[in-house]
């Protein structure tokens, strides 16, 4: 069972980090593939809560090889103080090996991403202000800094003032700002490169090595995929590929090497920061689902929006990652609504019915759900290890998602904690089971 991807099949916070750490037992690499520290991925174990930004979710389990692949942005203060924090707490952190192709944020991208929104006004985007777009363009550009050059002071500070020299205007109310002294960077990331340097390896040669052994090896997707800056809801999306396909290529592997790809879903909807959003609850539904749910940002606090099951969006991502099984997160959270509600179509401005995700953005933007009333549930289910345990609504419920996407629910959440899952029938065979 060598290679599986777990990707976000909503909008991020989908629980991927959850599912990251329970697949990661049987694991024994776990790969980061895009995004950088926009990410927040929880983890509670014994009542323990984790949070992870650009560590691999796979860290917790002694002897498993966390990389942080080359399709990866990071921020090396996040990076250390976030190897600092795991020390600390006891967790052996020598097993994480890191992209020398991986490309840097840099304190410039940081103030970049500020500007960038500032001058957006209301049409901002609502990034993390963690400079992801910025390190993204600049890659793009080939302006990027990346994990290798913090090996070399000459040829980091030729590449920090080739890279600022562009920016030069947009940066210019910031000219005092000391992170941005060509001296202090460099010497910054200097001591960035001397304490990170036992940990940079050529990690596609590493992916390699363990998948042509046989050995299972997990690509941890980040965001989800309507926040793919190709197939999301752009402009209002991250500026990586979240979905199934970017692991070949932030990894180092090939398609082949793919044999599962499992999504990640809740049993509703959540997004945070601007953009489209037929299902969103503006009432005290939504604010009750919020309370309940704990939908509040790992990475910047933020309050998340809340709406219903998206279905047509579910499909979409299905399709666009060619998901081979799916996971819904949260279905506690939906005990005690006497109807559930699922968005099975869209209508348009005028009334038009879309029953697929429509590819113009007006189009999405001025879509509302229609929806299909399906009934709920009282009981506490957070206890539930079976299947046979669920209330006969919660179950209908689970098949109605599965039987509208063509995806089989092999893991259902029913709580934070690691333990509280129930594997189905649909996680036999293959697909390692617990
Ligand atoms: P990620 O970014 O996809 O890893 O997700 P986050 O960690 O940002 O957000 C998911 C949140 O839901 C975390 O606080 C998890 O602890 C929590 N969570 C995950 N699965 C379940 C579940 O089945 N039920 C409940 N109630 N919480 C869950
Ligand atoms: P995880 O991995 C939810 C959102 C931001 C914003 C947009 C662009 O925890 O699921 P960026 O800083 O990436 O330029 O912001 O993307 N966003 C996320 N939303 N979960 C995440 O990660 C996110 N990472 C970015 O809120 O709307
Ligand atoms: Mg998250």
């Amino acid at each position: 069972m060598p290679g599986i991807v777990i990707v976000g099949a909503q909008w991020g916070d989908e629980g991927k980090g959850k599912v990251t750490d329970l697949l990661a037992e049987k694991a024994d690499t776990v790969i980061r593939f895009q995004g950088g520290n926009n990410a927040g991925h929880t983890i509670v174990r014994e009542g323990v809560e984790w949070k992870l930004h650009l560590i691999p979710s796979g860290i917790l389990h002694p002897g498993t090889t966390c990389v942080i692949g080359n399709g990866v942005v990071i921020d090396p203060a996040v990076l250390t103080g976030e190897l600092d924090e795991l020390k600390r707490k006891g967790v052996d952190i020598s097993t994480l090996r890191i992209s020398s192709n991986a490309h840097l944020i840099m304190p410039y991208h940081l103030l970049l991403d500020q500007v960038g929104e500032a001058k957006l006004g209301e049409a901002r985007i609502g990034t993390t202000r963690r400079g992801i777009g910025p390190a993204y363009a600049d890659k793009a550009a080939r302006l990027g800094i990346r994990v290798q050059d913090l090996l070399d002071e000459k040829i980091l500070k030729q590449k920090i003032v080739a890279a600022m020299e562009p920016k030069r205007l947009s940066l210019r109310p910031f000219q005092k700002d000391p992170s941005l002294d060509l001296q202090a960077m460099t010497d910054a990331y200097l001591v960035y490169g001397h304490r990170l340097e036992s940990h940079i390896r050529d990690t596609a040669k590493l992916a390699w090595d363990a998948l042509d052994a046989g050995r299972t090896v997990l690509f941890e997707g980040a965001q989800g995929a309507l926040l793919d800056i190709d197939h999301g809801t752009y402009p209002f999306v991250t500026s990586s590929n979240p979905i199934a396909g970017a692991a070949c290529v932030g990894a180092g592997v090939g398609p082949r090497d793919i044999d599962e790809v499992w999504g990640i879903t809740k049993a509703y909807a959540t997004r945070v920061g601007s953009g489209p959003f037929p299902t969103e609850l503006h009432d005290d539904l939504g604010e009750d689902i919020r309370q309940k749910g704990g939908e509040f940002g790992t990475t910047t606090g933020r309050a998340r929006r809340v709406g219903w099951l998206d279905l047509v969006a579910l499909r979409y991502a299905a399709r666009i990652n060619s998901l081979s099984a799916l996971v819904l997160t949260k279905l506690d959270v939906l005990s005690g609504q006497d109807t559930i509600r699922v968005c099975t179509s869209y209508l348009g401005k005028d009334g038009v019915e879309f029953p697929d995700f429509p590819y113009h953005q007006s189009v999405l933007h001025h879509s509302t759900g229609k929806y299909i009333d399906l009934p709920g549930w009282s009981e506490d289910i957070t206890g539930c290890r079976e299947l046979d345990e669920l209330p006969q609504t919660a179950r209908d419920y689970i098949t109605f998602v599965e039987e509208f996407t063509g995806v089989p629910v092999t893991l259902i959440g029913v709580g934070p904690g690691r333990d509280q899952v129930i594997w189905t029938a649909a996680s036999d065979g293959t697909i390692p089971r617990r």
